[in-house]
């Protein structure tokens, strides 16, 4: 792979960071992934306005449009320009003596690479789901690094051939550990307001405005636990998740074959905005 890092693009064996940057030691960054599809970003504003948003609420100095004027030129030396691929950013507080605080005048580090990923056209797979209750944070808006509560909730699910953890939290479902969660009930779409026991996904949002346009009913309501055995249907959302149908969650089964109609609706909804 080729890297940025810190405005150099450089082979991944020669880009490195010191031992005590606070994104090692602290899990103190934000990260963002962005797929190219057909020759453009898949909503490119909306997840450099994430980043935006992300680094103003956690007081780290950095601008945006740095990564923005290094991307043609990574994509040309990783030998992308005519592939699609996934974009990882990720930008963390700098090196500093080891203290919880933010220290003064240290440099942001920030990194970049892509690498070639296709994402299907419609996404066939037929998730299945665990559910769990909360035990991260309570700013899931923000898109934190320290991943160690996903990477664990995700482990779970892997364990029991699970696609994701599902969590809930007092009783009301908000997102998965790398996806948001969306129920059909009578024609109408649910899913988590976006407040902060969620990530603000963008492919969320895609979605949200996808039901607008398709004439869905949507509700931006959150689904109880115990109302899960009573909706129609349910898919994940996600960058790389697309829009996946879930066929179970926990001891519920949503479908023995084939996905519901609003899902596979919204699912042809989804492919004609990325080859637009
Ligand atoms: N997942 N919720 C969490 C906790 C996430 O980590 C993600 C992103 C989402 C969906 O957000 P978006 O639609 O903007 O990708 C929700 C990573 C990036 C992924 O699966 O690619």
């Amino acid at each position: 792979h080729k890297v940025f890092l810190n405005g150099k693009i450089v082979p991944s064996a020669d880009a490195n960071i010191s031992v005590f940057d606070r994104g090692f030691i602290f899990g103190d960054g934000l990260y963002e992934v962005m797929a190219r599809i057909g020759g453009n970003y898949f909503y490119r504003e909306a997840h450099l306005n994430r980043l935006r948003r992300g680094l103003k609420e956690i007081a780290i100095d950095f601008d945006v449009a740095v990564f923005e004027e290094h991307i043609p030129e990574l994509l040309r030396v990783s030998d992308l320009e005519d592939k699609d691929s996934l974009l990882y950013m990720q930008v963390s507080r700098g090196a500093a003596p080891r203290q919880h605080s933010f220290p003064a005048n240290v440099p942001p580090t920030a990194m970049m690479y892509a690498w070639e990923k296709s994402l299907p056209e419609i996404e066939p797979r037929h998730a299945h789901a665990v559910i769990k209750e909360e035990f991260r944070w309570s700013r899931c808006d923000i898109k934190s690094t320290s991943l160690l509560g996903n990477v664990m909730a995700n482990q779970w699910a892997s364990s029991q051939d699970a696609y994701e953890t599902v969590f809930y939290r007092d009783g009301i479902v908000t997102e998965a550990s790398h996806s948001n969660i969306f129920f059909v009930r009578d024609g109408v779409v649910y899913t988590h307001p976006a407040n902060n026991h969620i990530l603000w996904g963008i492919t969320r949002q895609v979605v949200v405005e996808l039901c607008e346009t398709m004439g869905i009913p949507l509700k931006e309501e959150a689904i109880a636990l115990s109302q899960i055995t009573a909706m129609d249907e349910a898919f994940l959302t996600g960058t790389s998740t697309q829009i996946m149908a879930l066929k179970t969650l926990g001891n519920h089964e949503y479908f023995a074959s084939e996905p519901g109609p609003v899902t596979r609706k919204l699912q042809e909804g989804f492919l004609e905005l990325k080859i637009r």
